[in-house]
């Protein structure tokens, strides 16, 4: 059976980010800074290096503004923490590995799978953790976030393009160093092209589903998945 629990951050901390109207570079460092600054060292590196490597900003602009977010696979709560930041009306990170997950002031931490939250929400995201689960477990998974969805809600979803192949050589290398690191869990590494991701999702239901690099100035080819509910 799997283990779950629910930590909920205190709602008035002295370390709850700011609330800033648009999250630049700097300031989303000075409010990770602010979150993670005390951490262990591990944390911390780990934290930082997830935001240097990842576009988080680009995926945060697919975010609609003041929404409900269940972020899923939330990992150390970065993007949970970002969305927060900028004017998230209620922000839940679910994450399976105990280790990652802390409280955040302004972010409903939960440690579990995805099927343990309840309720709808404006929005939905992915990040870097689909590749991470078996592609024949991803409709159950994408179908469970339709459910979890508001009427209108945002399916984001991002993901790296296996068919550019000189920036995913160098994916598969680094996923491979972490994997034997212990350094995140899961064992899969499942890709699938944008032209079949999004051919997934209008199949599942959802609507006016597109793709976008989203990869400028990143080693690693990042793409972007959005997806409206019916
Ligand atoms: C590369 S990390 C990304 C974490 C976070 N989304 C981020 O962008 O920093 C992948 C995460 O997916 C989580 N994960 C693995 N299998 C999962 C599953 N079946 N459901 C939800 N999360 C899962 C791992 O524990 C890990 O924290």
């Amino acid at each position: 059976m799997r283990d779950t629990s629910t930590i909920t951050a205190p709602s008035a901390s002295r370390h709850q980010p700011r609330t800033i109207a648009r999250v630049g570079f700097i300031r989303a460092l000075i409010v990770l800074h602010r979150v993670y600054g005390r951490r262990p060292l591990r944390d911390r590196v780990h934290t930082l290096v997830r935001f240097l490597t990842c576009p988080m900003l680009r995926v945060l602009d697919a975010v609609p503004h003041s929404a409900s977010l269940l972020d899923i696979g939330a990992g150390h709560g970065v993007f949970a923490t970002l969305v927060r930041a900028r004017d998230a009306r209620r922000v839940v990170g679910v994450e399976p590995d105990v280790r990652k997950v802390r409280p955040i002031a302004g972010v409903e931490s939960v440690i579990g799978f995805d099927d343990v939250v309840t309720g709808t929400f404006d929005a939905i995201s992915i990040i870097d953790v689909l590749y991470k689960i078996p592609i024949a477990d991803w409709d159950a998974l994408l179908i469970r976030c339709r459910e979890r969805l508001a009427v209108g809600g945002i399916l984001i979803i991002k993901e790296q393009d296996p068919t550019a192949r000189i920036k995913n050589a160098w994916n598969a290398l680094q996923e491979r160093i972490a994997t034997a690191l212990h350094l995140t869990l899961g064992e899969s590494f499942t890709y699938e092209a944008p032209s079949a991701f999004l051919s997934r999702l209008t199949r599942l239901g959802f609507l006016e589903a597109r793709s976008k690099r989203i990869d400028f100035g990143y080693p690693h080819p990042h793409v972007l998945y959005v997806a409206k509910r019916l």
